[in-house]
C-alpha cells in the first residue's frame, strides 16, 4: 500500500498541428468489473487490452487478496477465480487509492459474506460520500463501521444468510446500481435494482456474459428494472477491453482546439450509454467521424477521425449527463474555446466525483481568464472563440485525474501557457497520456 504523494507540476503551451494514428488504454469501467467478475467466477478468465492504470491495479490487488490468482501472460492478463460465494477474507484493509468505482464495487461484492473487510483509500477518496452504497447494504443485513459522515476507513461485515433487496437508486449512479447488484450475486433469491435514467450497464452486460441469471426490464416508464437471481455460478470469459471514451475525449478535444489537427482514435468504445460526449461535440460543430462501426464483445466500438473545428456554444440537455458524467471537464474546454455560451445542467453529481468538478473548473476556467457561472447543478462558460487572452495561469487539480488533463488541453490551445500544480494523479487512469500525446505533436514543459 503506497500512500505518499509527491505533487508533480507539469505546463501545456500553444502547440503545432496533432496528427497521426493512436490507440488508447482500455476502459476503466470494463477493466475493473473484469478483475471483480474474473475473481468471482470459476474457471479461467483471460483480458485483453486492460487498463493498466493505478485504479483498476489496486482492484486487481484486492482480488488477490481475497482468493484470486491474477497474472500477465504476456499482454493478456489471466484470473483464476475463486466460484461465486468463495471470495475469502482479506487478513489486511484493501486499499483501493483514488478509486470509486473500485471501492463501491468492491463493498457490493463483499458486503454479504459472512466476513469483515475493511476498505481504505487516498485523500481525495477518503472525502467521498460512501451513504449511498452503504444504505442499501444495511437493508440487506450488512454491519457497517465508518468514519465521521460515511467516508472511509469503513469496515463491512455481512451476516449469515442476506435479505435480497427491491431498490430504487435514488441518484443518477452506476456504481450504487453496480454494488448492489455485485452484493445480490452472494444473496439467495432475487435481488432488484431500479434506475430511473438509464446509466452505464457495463454490469449487466458483463455479468450476463459470465453467466449470470439477469434480466433488464424497460416498461414505457423509462425506468430500467434490473433483476439479479444470486448464488448462480459464473463462467471465466475471455475479454477485449475497448478503448475508453473517457481517455479519448482528452485527444479528441485537444485536436479540435489546437489548428490543423487530424487524428484518428482507433479501438474506441462508443456504446450509447457512453457516447454523450460525442453527441455534444457534434452539435457544437466538432468534425467527429465514426469509422469501420463494430460491435466487439456486446459493446459498440468504433475509431473515431477528428479534424480542428469551429465550435459553438450549446445548451446540453440534462438527461443526457449519465453518457457523459465523466467528459464535463474536458467538454468545459471545448466550451472555453466555443462561439457563445455553453450551458450545463443536472450536474450535480459532479460535485462528487475525484473533487468537486464543478468548483474546480470554475476556478481553472477563471483562473486562465475564461468567465463562467457555476450553481450547484450547473455550469455556464462564455467561450473565447480561438482562444484570443486565454490561459496564463496555474490550476490546483485537488488529486483529480480529469482536471488534470483537461487543463493540460486547455493550455495546447490557450495564448498563454497553463500550468497544473499536479500531473501524478494522471497515472490513476491514463499512465501513457503525456506520451501519447507529445508523439501527436503537443508541448509540455
Ligand atoms: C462508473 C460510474 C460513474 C463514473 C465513474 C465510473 C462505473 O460514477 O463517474 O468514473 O464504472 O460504474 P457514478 O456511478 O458515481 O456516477
Amino acid at each position: 500500500m503506497n500512500t505518499s504523494h509527491t505533487a508533480k507540476p507539469v505546463t501545456a503551451r500553444r502547440s503545432n498541428a496533432l496528427k497521426g494514428n493512436v490507440r488508447i488504454p482500455g476502459d476503466k469501467s470494463i477493466s475493473h468489473r473484469s478483475f471483480m467478475f474474473g475473481a468471482l467466477a470459476s474457471g479461467k478468465t483471460y483480458v485483453n487490452g486492460l487498463l493498466e492504470g493505478e485504479d483498476v491495479l489496486n482492484t486487481g490487488r484486492a482480488m488477490q487478496a481475497m482468493g484470486a490468482f491474477i497474472q500477465k501472460e504476456k499482454d493478456t492478463w489471466v484470473i483464476q477465480g475463486t466460484g461465486n460465494g468463495c471470495l475469502l477474507q482479506a487478513n489486511q484493509p484493501l486499499y483501493f487509492g483514488n478509486a470509486g468505482t473500485g471501492v463501491r464495487l468492491t463493498m457490493g461484492l463483499v458486503s454479504t459474506y459472512d466476513m469483515e473487510t475493511t476498505f481504505v483509500g487516498d485523500a481525495s477518496l477518503s472525502k467521498r460520500p460512501m451513504e449511498r452504497i452503504l444504505e442499501p447494504l444495511r437493508l440487506m443485513g450488512v454491519q457497517v463501521k465508518a468514519a465521521q459522515g460515511s467516508r472511509l476507513p469503513i469496515t463491512l461485515h455481512g451476516p449469515r444468510v442476506a435479505a435480497p433487496l427491491i431498490y430504487r437508486v435514488p441518484m443518477a449512479s452506476a456504481q450504487v446500481k453496480s454494488a448492489v447488484l455485485l452484493a445480490g450475486l452472494n444473496t439467495p433469491g432475487i435481488t432488484t435494482v431500479i434506475e430511473s435514467v438509464m446509466t452505464r450497464d457495463h454490469t449487466e452486460r458483463m455479468l450476463y456474459s459470465f453467466g449470470a441469471d439477469i434480466e433488464v426490464e424497460t416498461p414505457i416508464s423509462g425506468e430500467r428494472i434490473i433483476r439479479l437471481v444470486g448464488q448462480k455460478s459464473l463462467k471465466g470469459q475471455v475479454i477485449d477491453v475497448p478503448g475508453d471514451p473517457s481517455s479519448a475525449s482528452f485527444l479528441l478535444v485537444a485536436a479540435l482546439l489546437i489548428p490543423e489537427s487530424d487524428i484518428v482514435i482507433h479501438n474506441v468504445l462508443v456504446s450509447p450509454a457512453r457516447a454523450g460526449i460525442f453527441l455534444t461535440l457534434q452539435e457544437m460543430g466538432a468534425d467527429i467521424r465514426f469509422l469501420d462501426e463494430r460491435i466487439t464483445g456486446g459493446e459498440n466500438v468504433a475509431d473515431l477521425h477528428v479534424r480542428t473545428s469551429y465550435l459553438k456554444g450549446i445548451n446540453i440537455p440534462p438527461e443526457r449527463a449519465p453518457s457523459m458524467i465523466d467528459e464535463y471537464p474536458v467538454l468545459s474546454i471545448a466550451a472555453a474555446f466555443a462561439e457563445g455560451k455553453t450551458i450545463m445542467t443536472g450536474i450535480e453529481e459532479l460535485r462528487v466525483k475525484e473533487s468537486d468538478r464543478i468548483a474546480a473548473v470554475a476556478a481553472g476556467l477563471k483562473a486562465n481568464n475564461i468567465f463562467c457561472t457555476e450553481g450547484i447543478d450547473y455550469l455556464i462558460i462564455e467561450g473565447r472563440p480561438e482562444g484570443k487572452n486565454s490561459g496564463g495561469g496555474i490550476v490546483t487539480t485537488h488529486l483529480d485525474h480529469r482536471i488534470a488533463m483537461s487543463f493540460l488541453v486547455m493550455g495546447l490551445a490557450s495564448q498563454h501557457e497553463v500550468t497544473i500544480d499536479d500531473a501524478s494523479m494522471i497515472a490513476t487512469s491514463f499512465p501513457q497520456f503525456i506520451n501519447l500525446m507529445t508523439e501527436l505533436g503537443a508541448n509540455f514543459a
